[in-house]
């Protein structure tokens, strides 16, 4: 008999003790907020698996400024709002454009409209003579769309000193319609504030970041619906830290592969101490570009392609057997992607969960750990057991494959509590545990 081998594993973080200068940036508040629809755009040959839980930043928009809710969506390019026009409850127009002097819609035939959204997936178009206006169309996954114009305005970043007015190119949306637009009013959420626009941060053309010449910026997502904070530009030393992952970039365009994303490198998934077996092929991009990895502040939970969910599911379930009781109903999925779940009592649980075995995104240069109640989402409205003292929860790590996404998902969920940098002067992003509750208390963005 051989003596059984027991591995200790230490994981050491960095403590986060940056000391406060004021930063030369622009901070904003960060929020995330529950929204019932979904109002993403798919990526080309790419569907985008949405969630109704979103980062939103508050923004002034317009000659004089009106004030408007956005998305904070690291995953998609341009910036929209819902202009004037009708649409079904719960939407509400956000921004009314015939009160802004500063509004310009984009004229056609012109350079701005041809050559500028050349990264979009369906790059705007002119409309039929005699109209000259510049269309944007954004297609939905769930069969939902959005239709609107390219315009330009002022938008105001109100969140700290100084503010900061730009000039940018954003989707005036004149018409959306949504087949799972209703509202089911159970979350006390404010559904017309949380939907009224999105805020494009990735690098392509017509982002709000490459319009706007930003060279890095950052943010600190509190747990729940606490205010976070997001730091466009230096951020003046404020955050902790980092540890750096390069971004990855490929020469020639690959039909499944996002090159304005921020993509970087996967290299291995831990569970505690053990590194789940699954080979490197699988977790790089192949020659189709299926299976980059992306980190994504417009997606709630975390991706993976199925063979590395597969291996996952596996060892988390083993590793938490003690401490979870696997739901052991085959059939469940919860939001057509999530089947690795569980049942038990709260309190339990709650309990169970500072034990669990930590999961780790290893990628180069750095990790994204994963740990306590981050792991578990309690799936809402299913009870099981007697007298329904039962709830279920599942592994906050989906399956890219049933969700009909070629990519792995760095989602926001698991970036609570951590400065994220996106430094795209150096190419690279940035990762470090951190209190954002703090962060955003010290520097003032508290909303
Ligand atoms: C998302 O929306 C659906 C239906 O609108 C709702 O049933 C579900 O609970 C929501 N999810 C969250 C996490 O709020
Ligand atoms: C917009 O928000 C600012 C800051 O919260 C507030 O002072 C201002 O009155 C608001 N403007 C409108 C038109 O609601
Ligand atoms: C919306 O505003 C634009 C720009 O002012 C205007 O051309 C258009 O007619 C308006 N549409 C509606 C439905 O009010
Ligand atoms: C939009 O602004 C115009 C011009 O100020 C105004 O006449 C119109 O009533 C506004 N529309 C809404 C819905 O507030
Ligand atoms: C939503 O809830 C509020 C407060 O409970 C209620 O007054 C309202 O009628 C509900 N709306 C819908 C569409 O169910």
């Amino acid at each position: 008999m051989e003596a059984s081998l027991v591995l200790l594993c230490l994981c050491v973080f960095l403590a986060s003790g940056g000391e406060g200068r004021s930063p030369a940036g622009t901070v904003l508040p960060l929020q995330v907020r529950v929204q019932e629809v979904e109002l993403e755009a798919p990526a080309a040959n790419r569907l985008r698996f949405r969630h109704n839980v979103s980062l939103t930043v508050p923004v002034a928009v317009g000659t004089p400024p009106q004030n408007v809710t956005m998305v904070l969506d690291t995953g998609s390019e341009l910036s929209w709002l819902l202009c004037n026009g009708s649409y079904a409850p719960p939407l509400t127009p956000a921004f009314n454009a015939s009160g802004s002097s500063s509004y310009g819609a984009v004229p056609c035939p012109s350079t701005a409209c041809e050559w500028r959204g050349r990264d979009l997936p369906v790059p705007p178009f002119c409309d039929t003579p005699p109209s000259n206006a510049c269309r944007v169309s954004l297609s939905y996954a769930d069969a939902s769309s959005a239709d609107g114009v390219l315009a330009t305005d002022t938008f105001l970043l109100t969140g700290g000193a100084p503010p900061v007015a730009v000039g940018a190119y954003f989707g005036c949306i004149t018409s959306y319609s949504s087949t799972t637009a209703t509202n089911s009013n159970g979350t006390g959420t404010d559904v017309s504030e949380a939907a009224t626009g999105l805020l494009g941060m990735n690098r392509g053309t017509l982002s709000f970041v490459t319009q706007t010449g930003t060279r890095r910026f950052a943010y600190c997502i509190a747990p729940g619906e606490g205010p976070g904070v997001l730091l466009l530009g230096d951020d003046g030393g404020v955050a902790p830290p980092l540890n750096y992952t390069p971004l990855i970039e490929i020469s020639q365009p690959l039909p499944y592969f996002d090159r304005v994303a921020y993509s970087v490198q996967l290299e291995g998934i831990r569970v505690g101490c053990a590194l789940l077996p699954i080979p490197k092929s699988v977790l790089t991009p192949d020659h189709t570009g299926a299976g980059q990895t992306m980190v994504d502040s417009g997606t709630q939970f975390t991706f993976l392609l199925a063979d590395a969910y597969a291996a996952l599911k596996a060892e988390f379930t083993s590793q938490a057997r003690l401490l979870l009781a696997p739901l052991g109903e085959p059939g469940f999925v919860f939001q057509g992607a999530f089947d690795a779940c569980f049942r038990g009592p709260e309190a339990r649980v709650a309990a169970a969960s500072g034990l669990l075995p930590e999961v780790g995104l290893v990628l180069r240069g750095a990790e994204v750990a994963v740990s306590g109640e981050k792991l578990l989402n309690m799936v809402p409205g299913e009870r099981r057991g007697e007298g329904g003292a039962e709830a279920v929860w599942c592994l906050t790590f989906g399956n890219s494959d049933m969700a009909g996404m070629s990519a792995y998902v760095i989602g926001h969920h698991h970036q609570q509590n951590v400065w994220v940098e996106y430094d795209l002067q150096n190419g690279r992003v940035g990762f470090a545990p951190a209190r954002c509750d703090l962060a955003t208390q010290r520097l003032g963005a508290g909303a």
